[in-house]
């Protein structure tokens, strides 16, 4: 099979159709051969090699699949879930435990003796949004590497050695207390459930609950990221509840499976008591009363043109959101410039 420059085993394996397992690899990312569940057969060589890190090389004879590989797969995969301390039903819906997946597609032995927990808990980190639950992590650093090598912050890092090896901060502060930018990310890539978000609205719903995705655009600014809504109850009398946002696979384009910390975290507004959904007017008392979007429309031209009369059109000032779309943003500038005369127009994210 032809390869090209810098290609590696698995670049070829999957062009060729073959399924090779990873659990440690993201192509958003440098291999680390972490996890050896990718492991192959290279004709002529001793040991197995890791085909994530592994370059192609000409003539190279390589078998994915056979009884000693899968061997090896199957201990491998044993002495993951040994280390990792939650069955099957308690892993998360809506964020399949790839580890889990992976050891009954393989056959892996699941009645092996679980290891003492040896990896310490982050201590008291308060940030509302990401936890570490260290009895799931499989020091696979699939996570410290995407924090560092794709939102470039470096805010978590592989820590101690051994069978104490865990995910950590710099003095094991808090996320808020780090270069962290809550973007989720390290939980979007982490396949085992570790690196988990706190927030999930019906996170402890019965365990027959399926969340079903509704892919979409995220509306706060104007990159167009890709985001899947998870919702629980989806199709119920026409609602549901949103249970949490998690980004489409790699390779979703534009956003490539990321997302920041408003799109994958900023969604309690949807439900939330507080949401305005009608036009409010203040009366002559100066309170805040329902009215329809003539009356509430009539009301901001009056104003807006009080302003005018009495300071002149560059004492107005048109705010638009990053949330509306380029249509609607385009009208806000229309109305400052044509009706009011003044280029006082201003847009968040500046589409
Ligand atoms: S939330 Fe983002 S920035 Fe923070 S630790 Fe995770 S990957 Fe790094
Ligand atoms: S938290 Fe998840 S992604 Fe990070 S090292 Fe542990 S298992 Fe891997
Ligand atoms: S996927 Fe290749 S070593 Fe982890």
């Amino acid at each position: 099979m032809p390869f090209g420059d810098g290609e590696t085993i698995l670049d070829v394996t999957r062009r060729a159709g073959r399924q090779v397992p990873t659990l440690c690899h993201d192509d958003r990312l440098k291999p680390a051969g972490a996890c050896r569940t990718c492991l192959v057969q290279i004709e002529g060589a001793r040991r197995l090699a890791p085909a994530c890190s592994t370059k192609a090389g000409d003539g190279m004879q390589v078998t994915t699949a056979n009884e000693r590989i899968d061997e090896h797969r199957q201990n491998l995969l044993a002495l993951y879930l040994v280390d990792h301390h939650q069955g099957h039903d308690d892993c998360e819906d809506g964020a399949p435990c790839e580890l889990h997946a992976m050891a009954a597609a393989y056959g892996a032995p699941t009645d092996w003796e679980p290891l003492p927990l040896a990896r310490a808990e982050r201590p008291n980190d308060d940030n509302p949004y990401i936890e570490f639950r260290a009895d799931r992590c499989i020091a696979c650093a699939r996570c410290t590497r995407y924090c560092d090598e794709v939102e470039g912050v470096s805010a978590i890092t592989m820590a101690k050695r051994g069978i104490e090896t865990t995910v950590s901060t710099a003095d094991a502060l808090g996320l808020f207390d780090t270069t962290c930018e809550l973007c989720g990310g390290c939980v979007a890539v982490c396949p085992t459930g570790a690196m988990a978000e706190k927030m999930p609205l019906v996170a402890k719903a019965p365990p027959e609950r399926k969340l079903h995705k509704v892919r979409t655009t995220c509306n706060y600014c104007g990159v167009g990221c890709q985001m899947d809504i998870n919702v629980d109850g989806y199709g119920n009398n026409g609602k549901g509840q949103v249970a949490k946002i998690t980004s489409p696979p790699p390779g979703t384009l534009p956003s490539d499976g990321n997302l920041c910390v408003k799109g994958r975290f900023a969604y309690d507004f949807i439900d939330h008591p507080d949401r305005l959904k009608v036009p409010l007017v203040r009366n002559a008392q100066g309170e805040l009363k329902e009215a329809t979007w003539e009356e509430a429309l009539a009301a901001a031209a009056k104003g807006l043109r009080a302003v005018e009369a009495e300071h002149g059109k560059d004492a107005l000032a048109f705010v638009s959101s990053s949330r509306c779309t380029v249509e609607e943003n385009y009208l806000v500038q229309k109305l400052a410039r044509v009706a009011f005369g003044t280029n006082n127009v201003h847009q968040c994210a500046a589409t």
